[in-house]
């Protein structure tokens, strides 16, 4: 049975009617990192991991979601959200609600079965996974044209507020907009975006290292934080910028005795991120694959060293695969400190990679990690829908 039979199977026997299955998708990013909220580039691609949501309307204004998961029940009403989460994983889905109806979108009362096969806190954007799949099914079954960029720009906005994460909108774009075996070049500042085929050969291989450390949330705002710093410093000598996007190397190298080296370091590899993106970009453009190990390697090093975002056992990780056959580049992925690193391998080599990197990791750190080989897939999709609640008609 595929999974959105399941899915409508156990929504007729937790709810006794017939559903509506969405599903969006996680994300892995192959490069540039930190940048999305620096109206940078960003070249992600959605992942075959999906988080389910089956939706039925009903009759209140209730929300009553189950999430297999959590094995849990939650009910709320669409009229008293308020507009803070509790700490709980319902603040995804009704974040994503207050998020929706707070831009003008008014929500029907609905039933959500919610289920999600994206590993948890391994930084390959689960809350995306959920407020995405939440948010296309919340204003399917009442009946909204679905704009996929709004829905990502609202799914973020629950996030920063509503969760209270500061995240960019990397994960929520690529989660409505992913493309089956290609990544996406985004432009955060003005959300143009072009879909990039990845070549042939080349194949998607993800290292957990199965450590999340707990500076991660706080570091991530206080990276955010630093650059907002940096702009403002910097904009004694260059009026008008609005964001790192703004300024350039060769500016950045003139106005160094401006910022503090902390802050000079951030900056240096959010501009030269930018650049990295724009070359992968380029040679995934011309099918190429020349070089991209040279910039995978960069990135993870400035990550490393000037954004100070990487741990040892991404560092590990990354040596380890960087030594195998059959690699194009790997480097460490998402927000930093644990979590995954982002491994481009040959198709014909990826399952001996998995073998070996799997062993080399484990007896230097003591962890087993989970490596997945994945394939850049589709965001976020309908992929069944119950005769009795199609979307009604606007009046
Ligand atoms: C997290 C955030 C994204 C992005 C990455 C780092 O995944 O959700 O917005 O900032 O970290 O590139």
């Amino acid at each position: 049975m595929n999974r959105a039979r399941e899915l409508l199977a156990s929504f007729q026997v937790r709810f006794g009617t017939g559903a509506s299955i969405f599903r969006a998708s996680g994300r892995v990013n192959l490069i540039g990192e930190h940048t999305d909220y620096n109206e940078g580039l960003v070249l992600p691609a959605a992942i075959g991991f999906s988080c389910w949501v089956g939706i039925a309307p009903r009759p209140d204004r209730k929300l009553v979601l189950y999430s297999e998961n959590f094995k849990e029940m939650h009910e709320a009403s669409l009229d008293g959200l308020g507009v803070r989460g509790s700490g709980h994983w319902t603040d995804y889905p009704l974040g994503v609600a207050w998020a929706l109806q707070d831009a003008g979108y008014r929500l029907q009362g609905a039933d959500l079965y919610i289920a999600g096969d994206v590993p948890l806190g391994a930084g390959l954007s689960s809350s995306a996974a959920i407020e995405v799949s939440t948010g296309y099914a919340l204003l399917s079954v009442a009946g909204h044209p679905i704009d996929r960029t709004e829905l990502a720009k609202l799914c973020q906005r629950a996030e920063n507020e509503f969760v209270g994460a500061r995240v960019g909108i990397m994960d929520q774009f690529i989660s409505c907009h992913g493309r089956a075996g290609h990544a996406l070049e985004i432009d955060c500042r003005s959300l143009e975006y072009r879909a990039l085929k990845l070549p042939s050969k080349v194949t998607l291989v993800i290292c957990n290292t199965m450590v999340k450390h707990k500076i991660q949330a706080g570091e991530y705002n206080v990276r955010r934080a630093e650059c907002e710093e940096a702009v403002r410093k910097l904009s004694a000598a260059l009026p008008g910028i609005r964001s790192l996007r703004d300024v350039n190397m060769e500016q950045l190298v003139q106005n160094r005795h401006l910022l503090p080296d902390a802050l000079y370091r951030r900056c240096r590899h959010i501009i030269s991120e930018n650049g990295r993106v724009a070359d992968v970009a380029e040679l995934f453009h011309r099918g190429k694959t020349e070089g991209l190990r040279e910039l995978m390697a960069a990135s993870h090093a400035s990550m490393r060293d000037d954004y100070e975002i990487s741990c040892r056992e991404l560092d590990v990780m990354v040596e380890i695969a960087g030594r195998q056959r059959g690699v194009y580049g790997a480097r460490m992925t998402g927000g930093g400190f644990g979590g995954c690193t982002i491994n481009l391998v040959d198709a014909a080599h990826a399952a001996g990679f998995r073998q070996r990197v799997a062993a080399e990791y484990e007896s230097a750190i003591g962890l087993r990690p989970d490596i997945y080989i994945c394939e850049a897939s589709q965001g976020a999709e309908l992929m069944e829908r119950a005769a009795e609640n199609l979307p009604k008609v606007r009046t």
